[in-house]
């Protein structure tokens, strides 16, 4: 299933509970926050308080893309503060692969993001236990960056290592997609698409920019194939 998930890095943030209202009521069915500390990545944004806020003014399920160092450390209070969703960056963490238990023993989906120049090879051993991996299309750090086009082959190459695998694990991709480039991301076969500036910056306003991406996915083969019964499901 393919999903669009409005980042509110790109929103107003003086007046987010409006912002995330109109995405919420175009039926956005997941928002994505991005948690930065200045360290990892450049930027700062918002931390635990201002999420357990966000917590309180919608009902969508709260997806934490944590662009922090040691992000095990923050696990607790993010969960604390009523997300649903956590990845934390390979890269950040010496101990990926207790961080995503310890994130899924308490309830939530565990995803693994990693950087443009990290190779999928590197998620090898936690690609069957994650949940989503969180490919990054974009350096991390800001909204508004450009699509960098290496990563289209990188999203082709891990669809056919969780197909050829069988494994669950859903692909999210991050930065730089917009109604442009969206058929090409979910040719690739990205199932999770995270749009910042394209929903929040657009002229048209943010609910008309998230419909407008929204229908593309909805246009793509991959969304309006109906799944096919087996012979004897059809029977029962
Ligand atoms: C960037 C963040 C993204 C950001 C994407 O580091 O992880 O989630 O909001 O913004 P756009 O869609 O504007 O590239
Ligand atoms: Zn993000």
């Amino acid at each position: 299933m393919i999903t669009i998930a409005p980042s509110i890095l790109s929103a107003d943030f003086a007046n987010l509970a409006q912002e995330i209202e109109k995405v919420e009521r175009a039926g956005a069915e997941i928002l994505h926050l991005d948690i930065m500390d200045g360290h990892f990545v450049p930027n700062i944004t918002i931390g635990p308080p201002v999420v357990a806020s966000i917590r309180r003014v919608t009902r969508l399920p709260l997806d934490a893309h944590l662009m922090i160092a040691e992000p095990d450390r923050y696990v607790d209070e993010m969960v604390r503060a009523g997300v649903n969703w956590i990845s934390v960056h390979i890269e950040a963490d010496a101990h990926i692969d207790r961080t995503l238990s310890y994130i899924q023993e308490n309830g939530l989906k565990a995803g693994v993001a990693v950087n443009p120049a990290t190779p999928i090879s590197a998620l090898e051993e936690v690609l069957p236990s994650a949940d989503f991996v969180l490919l990054m299309t974009v350096n991390p750090g800001f909204g508004g960056q450009r699509f960098v086009p290496s990563t289209l082959q990188k999203i082709r190459r891990l669809r056919e290592t969780i197909d050829s695998c069988n494994y669950r694990t859903r692909i999210e991709v991050d930065g730089g997609i917009g109604p442009d480039n969206l058929a090409e991301v979910l040719d690739a076969g990205a199932e999770i698409i995270v749009a910042g500036s394209a929903v929040f910056k657009a002229q048209k306003g943010a609910s008309e920019a998230f419909r407008e991406m929204r229908g593309i996915a909805e246009g793509h083969g991959r969304i309006i194939e109906k799944p096919r019964k087996s012979a004897s499901r059809s029977v029962s």
